[in-house]
């Protein structure tokens, strides 16, 4: 068993996702879904950057990044991974560890809440170690302090004592390379994100790209599917190869009960409407976003505490999940008085747009 899976089996559920905020977050996941699923999702991610599908410009550039710091013997930069859930930033942390030979150490932002939780974890580290930190950007204020001297001296001090007897001990850390994840690169303050030689943005999947994924994962699990299906189930995927493998699994489900297991076009399409997810990949709160900005608001524009009560979410999901894929399918826009439904999205709920509705088309 290697390093990586070590760890990844010793952490208790709650830590690593503790706060969890998104439904694409591990923890909301893992609580919806069955167990089996768990350990399939563990099945299906890829060990190696070669079996990384999509993500062209992150792959070449974690590729260079990688290579050069092996030829020169030394650690590589830190690394910080931004983007939406489920778009592969785990798996490329643990892809990471996996191409440097190292072993990974795993913990979240908002497990850090006191300097002595990152210190507990520093003094662990072993020379190369690749220390993941999830959601970075919830990482507490004296525990991120501390940080910044460990990326850039590898050093911290430990506060020893308290009140006036204190006094601070220098501890060295041998060279390591922090990969810190985040759905939110705005909410990380100017310091930090200085400190990271390299960012990785992640981009929603391509559907020929997540076509592969489906495709892929199928064979992982012994599904037959057609070519057909796998593009109808990639192209409503909200660009998120976690959700393809979820919905693979859900017609899977269909097409035992209903079939002999096959999954042709019929069963992909059958499988999707009985659980919810609409031709353009959009889910229930997908659409209860958009309901809420036409239905409500005239299409806005209207802030996003206002339609995240509405739809009984936190705002921080309707920001990290829901808005990002609305945006990329051109949707909604965001404007500075705030969120507004483009001409599409009227279209969408079967509604006449205003005239005053932005026109734009992304979604292909
Ligand atoms: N590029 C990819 N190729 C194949 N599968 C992927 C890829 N990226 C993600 N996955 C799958 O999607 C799931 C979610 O990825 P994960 O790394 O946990 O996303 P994130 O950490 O960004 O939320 C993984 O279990 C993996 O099976
Ligand atoms: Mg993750």
């Amino acid at each position: 068993m290697s390093d990586v899976e070590k760890t990844e089996f010793s952490l208790p559920e709650g830590l690593l996702n503790r706060g969890g905020q998104g439904r694409d977050d591990d923890a909301a996941v893992d609580a919806r879904e069955q167990v089996d699923d768990r350990d399939i999702e563990k099945t299906l991610r890829p060990k190696a950057l070669e079996e990384f599908i999509g993500q062209p410009k992150v792959r070449e550039q974690l590729d260079l990044v990688l290579t050069g710091a092996k030829r020169r013997g030394v650690t590589p930069d830190h690394i910080l991974l931004s983007g939406p859930p489920g778009l592969g930033k785990t798996t490329l942390a643990m892809i990471i560890s996996q191409e440097l030979g190292t072993s990974l150490r795993m913990t979240s932002g908002p497990a850090l809440e006191r300097a002595g939780d990152l210190a507990a974890m520093l003094s662990n580290i072993m020379e190369g170690d690749v220390l993941f930190i999830d959601e970075i950007h919830r990482i507490a204020r004296p525990a991120e302090e501390m940080l910044y001297m460990a990326m850039e001296d590898f050093r911290i001090d430990v506060i020893v004592g308290k009140g006036p007897g204190a006094t601070s001990i220098p501890l060295e850390i041998p060279p390591f390379t922090l990969v810190g994840a985040t759905t939110r690169a705005g909410m990380l303050t100017g310091p930090l994100r200085d400190r990271f030689g390299f960012t990785a943005q992640m981009e929603f999947y391509e559907v020929e790209d997540l076509t592969r994924v489906v495709t892929r994962a199928a064979s992982i699990l012994g599904v037959s599917i057609d070519n057909d299906a796998a593009v109808e189930i990639a192209s409503r995927s909200r660009g998120t190869p976690r959700i393809a493998n979820r919905l693979l699994r859900r017609v899977r489900d269909w097409a035992e009960v209903n079939g002999d297991g096959h999954v042709d076009i019929p069963a992909a399409q059958a499988a999707l409407r009985v659980f919810d997810v609409d031709e353009l990949g959009l889910d229930r709160l997908d659409r209860a976003v958009l309901g809420s900005l036409i239905k409500g608001h005239g299409g806005g524009p209207v802030g996003v505490n206002t339609l995240a009560i509405a739809v009984g979410e936190e705002p921080g999901t309707v920001e990290e999940v829901c808005e990002p894929y609305l945006v990329r399918a051109g949707l909604m826009s965001r404007t500075g008085r705030g969120r507004v439904a483009t001409a599409a999205a009227w279209h969408h709920l079967g509604l006449t747009p205003p005239p005053e509705a932005p026109g734009q088309l992304n979604f292909r």
